[in-house]
């Protein structure tokens, strides 16, 4: 992730908010007076919602999360812009609904979640997010660790290849370039599309905004964003394209074909405007043999595992581990529960409905994997091992030397030597192996 680079983002957002909001009139009147920000499309994707725990990722001001929460949903709302979440936290007072909304960046915003077991029945986002993310792979795992078993992510976005064309359809740019772009700022766009964004009547506000903040911009491909779900577990389940954009006049001569939907002019050929994708979170994982014993089911980690996954990690560790002594040992575990797994993407083997063990990957870094020794050897490392593989391809980890039976155990499943080092991470004198598996 480009801190520097969403932070420039955060600077630019909170000057553009403030524009953006200015055009919108008394937005606290519209709600009371039964309003709503959201477009069909993006209640047909949600489903009913009436109950539902819904996670609003990149909120800004809170318009469409409280138009969720009129439906009955109860919402978070994220977004890293102090000027949207002030905003978006009076207009809930002010209009009477209710909704909590939290000031982060959403990859530090995942961390925490994760470490404080946050879960949600949906999550959603909409219209210009991903174009603010330095990377999808935290992105999408951040999504598929907050999601209930069975819960679903709903995502509906500007269409990458309209990003190909400058504002008068000449095609100029790349498609999913590789590096960010950077702006003069986040504009007033708000103002370029008049009634389409400002569904209450446009207010003429803020007069020829100029951020004086620059920002960063990564347009993502389908490929790119699709993948990166499916590599985060979940699965897809309906992915759209639609020839028109939401109240967005990004273009010249679009002409509005009712309802807010803008299209190009008539003598152009029809153009993806829009996606949507519906992802979900599988309700168990992967099944693997675990020996004589019964099958293991592989699924992802809950907060409730936290105590029996350190527990696996200490028995493991004096099994595995008995050269850095129990004293180290003991030290090193209030790290691994308040530090280290709260910050992987951790997967569950259970057996007999029991975590067995549990593999921690830090993007494709297998940051730790640990078995109960009771139960060594009937195949829980392998199945954790290629149900990282099948997710993720290429893997990559650190191996104590003194760790021969670990060392063996990961060049049988492909993995070979890359480096060797002769401290460990914090310095001590235990060389570690560097190995990796290729895709
Ligand atoms: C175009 S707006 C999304 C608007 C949204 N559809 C809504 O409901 O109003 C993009 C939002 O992403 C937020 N954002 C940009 N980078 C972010 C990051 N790294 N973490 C969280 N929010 C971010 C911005 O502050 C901005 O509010």
């Amino acid at each position: 992730m480009q801190n520097d680079l969403h932070e420039a983002n955060r600077l630019s957002w909170n000057a553009a908010t403030a524009a953006h909001n200015s055009h919108k009139g008394d937005q606290g009147a519209f709600f009371r007076n039964g309003g709503s920000t959201l477009y069909p499309e993006e209640i047909e994707l949600l489903g009913d919602l009436a109950g539902l725990d819904l996670l609003h990722l990149q909120c800004n001001s809170g318009q469409d999360s409280l138009s969720l929460a009129r439906l009955g949903a109860n919402v978070t709302g994220v977004d890293i812009s102090d000027e949207a979440i002030a905003f978006a936290t009076r207009l809930s007072s002010e209009s009477g609904i209710a909704a909590t909304f939290e000031r982060a960046d959403l990859f530090h915003w995942f961390e925490g979640a994760r470490a404080r077991g946050a879960v949600f029945d949906r999550v959603f986002a909409s219209y210009g997010t991903i174009c603010w993310l330095s990377d999808l792979g935290p992105w999408a795992r951040g999504i598929a660790s907050v999601l209930k078993p069975g819960g679903r992510f709903a995502f509906i976005e500007f269409h990458p290849f309209a990003m190909v064309f400058d504002e008068t359809w000449t095609p100029r740019y790349d498609y999913a370039p590789r590096e960010p772009i950077s702006e003069a700022g986040v504009g007033d766009y708000v103002a370029a599309s008049g009634t389409g964004l400002a569904p209450d009547g446009y207010e003429q506000g803020v007069v020829d905004f100029r951020n004086p903040h620059p920002s960063f911009e990564f347009n993502w491909g389908i490929a790119d964003v699709v993948q990166a779900l499916i590599n985060a577990g979940l699965k897809v389940e309906c992915l759209k394209e639609y020839p028109y954009a939401n109240g967005w006049v990004g273009f010249e001569a679009m002409r509005d074909s009712g309802g807010g939907r803008m299209l190009p002019p008539e003598t152009m050929p029809s153009v993806p405007l829009m996606y949507a994708i519906a992802a979900a979170k599988p309700d168990a994982t992967t099944q693997v043999s675990a020996g004589k014993r019964s099958e293991a089911n592989i699924r992802p980690y809950r907060a409730e595992d936290r105590d029996r996954l350190v527990d696996i990690w200490l028995s493991a560790s004096r099994v595995g581990h008995p050269f850095l002594g129990e004293e180290r040992l003991l030290a090193q575990l209030g790290m691994v529960r308040d530090t280290y797994l709260p910050m992987a993407d951790n997967w569950v083997a259970e057996v007999d409905g029991r975590p067995a063990g549990f593999i921690g990957l830090i993007d494709r870094f297998i940051g730790g994997l640990f078995v109960d020794p009771e139960i060594h050897g009937a195949g829980i490392g392998r199945g954790l091992i290629e149900h990282a593989a099948a997710r993720l391809g290429h893997l990559d980890v650190g191996v104590y030397a003194d760790n021969a039976s670990a060392v063996e155990f990961y060049r049988r499943r492909g993995f070979v030597e890359t480096s060797r080092q002769e401290t460990d991470d914090e310095g001590l004198p235990f060389a570690v192996i560097h190995m990796a598996r290729p895709s």
